[in-house]
């Protein structure tokens, strides 16, 4: 299935307890999904880890009591409906007796009452506790009204005991909320290659040749590859946008650089997408300094070009058995056509063909396009960039 396209909101309750530091690795992983996370401490918490931490890793004011939030007076009933999951992670066993009875006597509680959002509840405390009667009962009362849980792993724990009760594994508790959001990690293990941006050829040190792309089409498909768990490479030509976090960005410039760049990093690729706006000639000869009217430099007044290499299509033809390679077709016309041409020329598994020209395609925020394969083509309404992008990825997926 699809990841989804617009972000959801974890709100992430923190409890007292010894576990608390690990909340913060949690905040990253829900992020490094592409997750927006808010956090509500419980005043136990704080003694164990400060809310600027929280702050800081979110970027978003973290609640730590009932009427903190500035301006808003119901600051409870606010953050409990802009969640789309509340995570309790570490839950302790008190905070869970809390929620099971409705008792609703500070910000984390009265949030846990207030929200229409699933639960989801990742315990910890001490063995006895754990195993305690009430604890299991009031765990039993949550899971029949529908709470989910990641329970606690056995383990040493922080008392001396050794026993169940530790805080499970971040990688687990993250991976169970994204499956509560109905996010999957379907591209988690693999290596994903995406070429994006125009390339710029000289013509002298200080000028060149170039073209409108902007970047965005192949750093949605890069930040969805990462949000979908991907290891990505992300060989950029020169672009105004700041590459998504979490992935290996290799900045270059001309289509030679681009070239080397990529002929590195395929062989690793499950999935190499070429979205980049290659420069398909260059300066034949460019010079070493600055071009000036009226002396005589002919090559001021006729450019005299030569081929660029073809990086898709020396790649693809190199295309190892487990690979999937997928270009694009930018068409100022016959877009669907044209793009079935190049799926042959290129020997691509896939190509993305799309209209450009004036305000089409390059520099926009939405692309309408025909994923065209050798079993059929997509014909795909406009649509954010993003959504796009996760479209080819399935695409591409599903052939691998
Ligand atoms: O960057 P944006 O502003 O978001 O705009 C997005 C886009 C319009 C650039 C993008 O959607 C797109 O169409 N990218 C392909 C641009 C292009 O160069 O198309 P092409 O039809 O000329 O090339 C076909 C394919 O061969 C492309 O995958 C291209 O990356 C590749 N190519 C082309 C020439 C070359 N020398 N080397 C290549 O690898």
């Amino acid at each position: 299935m699809a990841a989804a396209t617009t972000q959801k909101t974890v709100l992430l309750g923190v409890s007292g307890c010894i576990a608390a530091y690990k909340s913060a690795e949690i905040v990253r992983g829900l992020q490094k999904a592409g997750v927006r996370v808010k956090v509500v401490m419980t005043a136990h918490a704080c003694e164990f880890v400060g809310p600027t931490t929280f702050r800081a890793l979110t970027h978003e004011p973290v609640a730590t009591r009932l009427f903190d939030g500035p301006g808003d007076a119901i600051h409870h009933v606010s953050l409990a409906q802009e969640a789309d999951l509340f995570l309790i992670a570490p839950c302790t066993a008190n905070v869970m007796a809390k929620i099971a009875c409705g008792i609703a006597d500070d910000i984390l509680t009265t949030t846990a009452l207030a929200t229409k959002a699933p639960l989801l509840i990742a315990p910890a405390m001490n063995v006895n506790m754990y195993e305690a009667p009430a604890t299991r009962q009031n765990m039993t009362v949550l899971k029949d009204r529908g709470v989910r849980f990641v329970e606690a792993e056995e383990g040493y724990l922080a008392c001396g005991d050794i026993g169940a009760g530790r805080l499970a594994e971040v990688d687990v508790i993250v991976a169970a909320a994204l499956e509560a959001l109905g996010l999957e990690r379907d591209l988690a293990g693999r290596r994903v290659l995406v070429t994006a941006g125009p390339t710029i050829e000289a013509i002298d040190p200080v000028r060149y040749l170039t073209n409108h792309s902007s970047g965005k089409m192949g750093y949605a498909i890069a930040a969805a590859a990462v949000r979908r768990g991907a290891r990505v490479t992300l060989v950029s030509g020169p672009v105004s946008l700041v590459p998504p976090q979490d992935l290996l960005a290799v900045p270059v410039r001309s289509a030679a650089e681009m070239l080397e760049a990529a002929a590195e990093h395929f062989p690793a690729a499950d999935i190499a997408v070429f979205t980049a706006a290659v420069c398909d000639m260059r300066p034949a000869s460019p010079a070493s300094r600055k071009l000036k009217k009226g002396d005589g430099d002919e090559r001021l007044a006729t450019i005299e070009l030569e081929e660029n290499p073809d990086i898709l299509a020396t790649l693809a033809a190199v295309k190892g058995p487990g690979q999937v390679v997928v270009g694009f077709a930018a068409e100022t016309e016959n877009v669907r056509a044209n793009g079935m041409k190049k799926l042959a020329s290129k020997q691509a598994d896939l190509i993305v063909a799309n209209q450009v020209g004036e305000n089409v395609g390059f520099g926009q925020d939405e692309n309408q396009a025909y994923i065209i394969g050798h079993d059929g083509i997509l014909d795909l309404p406009e649509m954010p960039k993003d959504a796009l992008a996760d479209i080819i990825l399935d695409k591409a997926l599903e052939l691998l």
